[in-house]
């Protein structure tokens, strides 16, 4: 049976529809992706699979359970790592994973060893008895996936776990989600709008664009969609060898013959091959089918585009220049 069941899973705000009829079925231990821009419906997909608002149509299951029918036993098994900061400033990380232990109920012994559990796995254990209002960003986001974690659910949400982070703090972030998922096989979903993130953490990948899912599966399958790796080699080249061989789907030479383009199917595998075809080579350059390039096919804009004139940035400059 599925972790997360989703079919057609609806959420209408007045006339205006954030997440339209997504299907998503994820199995126990994965991670899988919630890949989509500002506004795609990731944060209202997150916040109906843990019962905090309801669907307006279609079903979703979450460890079994129905989550409009059963949203109790849906908490139970879910663990959270909200979007906006929720760790409390004015208590020290301990006693805030005190207090999610009190509210969830658990005996005060085992809640004693698990925090100092958590702790050791987020590397927090030194900072511990230090308010957070100290911490950095990345110490603090630490800090609440250690309290998602707390009550050993078999689910966990992570809406953004690394939002605004610098890339060193962000992919240490990764590293621990990596470690306690896998050991423990808790079934994860995280939204991200940083491609790199789906591309190194998630097993499955769902690209969400204005509330609809526009293609899912795993990394290396949504590029294999668009098409392989491309391998560009420059030195003396005979066109008419390449095109006797099969891994070669199509070879593209510059105009002033300066290089030549081949789209190659694994590359890894043939590259070695193709070479041995080549007589003089002065350089090879392999680049692999991108995220970029996948989730620019199927929505026709790039994933950080500010589009349009009426972006926040485009308005700031507006107003800079007319003042
Ligand atoms: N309570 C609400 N009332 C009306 N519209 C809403 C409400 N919540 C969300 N929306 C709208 O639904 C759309 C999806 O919002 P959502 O927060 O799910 O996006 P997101 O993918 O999480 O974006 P971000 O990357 O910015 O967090 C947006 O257009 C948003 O304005
Ligand atoms: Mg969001």
């Amino acid at each position: 049976m599925p972790s997360i069941e989703i079919k057609e899973l609806t959420k209408r705000f007045e006339d205006f529809t954030a997440v339209d009829k997504i299907s998503i079925s994820i199995a126990e231990g994965e991670i899988f992706g919630l890949l989509g821009p500002n506004g795609a419906g990731k944060t209202t997909t997150i916040s109906m699979l843990s019962t905090l608002i309801i669907p307006s149509s279609g079903k979703a299951f979450v460890a079994g359970h129905d989550v409009i029918k059963e949203p109790l036993k849906v908490r139970e098994n879910i663990g959270i790592v909200f979007q906006e900061p929720s760790v409390d400033d004015l208590l020290t990380g301990r006693e805030n994973l005190e207090l999610h232990a009190l509210l969830y109920g658990m005996d005060s012994k085992v809640a004693k060893e698990r925090i100092d559990e958590m702790l050791e796995l987020v590397e927090l254990t030194d900072r511990a008895d230090d308010l957070v209002r100290a911490y950095s960003g990345g110490m603090r986001r630490r800090l609440e996936i250690a309290r998602g974690l707390l009550h050993m659910p078999k689910i966990l949400f992570l809406d953004e776990p690394t939002l605004g982070l610098d890339p060193a703090s962000r992919r240490n972030i990764w590293k621990y989600i990596e470690k306690v998922t896998k050991e423990k096989n808790i079934t994860t979903i995280l939204t991200t709008h940083y491609l790199e993130e789906a591309d190194a953490l998630c097993d499955q990948i769902a690209i969400i664009d204005k509330g609809k899912i526009v293609i899912q599966g795993t990394s290396d399958q949504l590029k294999g969609t668009i098409g392989e790796d491309v391998v560009r080699i420059k030195g003396k080249v005979d066109k008419s060898k390449f095109e006797k061989m099969k891994c070669v789907k199509k070879v593209t030479f510059e105009k002033e013959g300066k290089h030549v383009d081949l789209v190659v199917e694994n590359a890894a595998k043939n590259l070695q091959k193709i070479l041995s075809y080549v007589g003089e080579i002065d350089s090879v350059e392999v680049r692999r089918v991108s995220l970029d390039d996948v989730f620019l096919h199927y929505t026709g804009h790039s994933i950080n585009e500010e589009n349009g004139k009426d972006s926040f940035f485009n308005r700031i400059a507006t107003y800079k220049t007319t003042r």
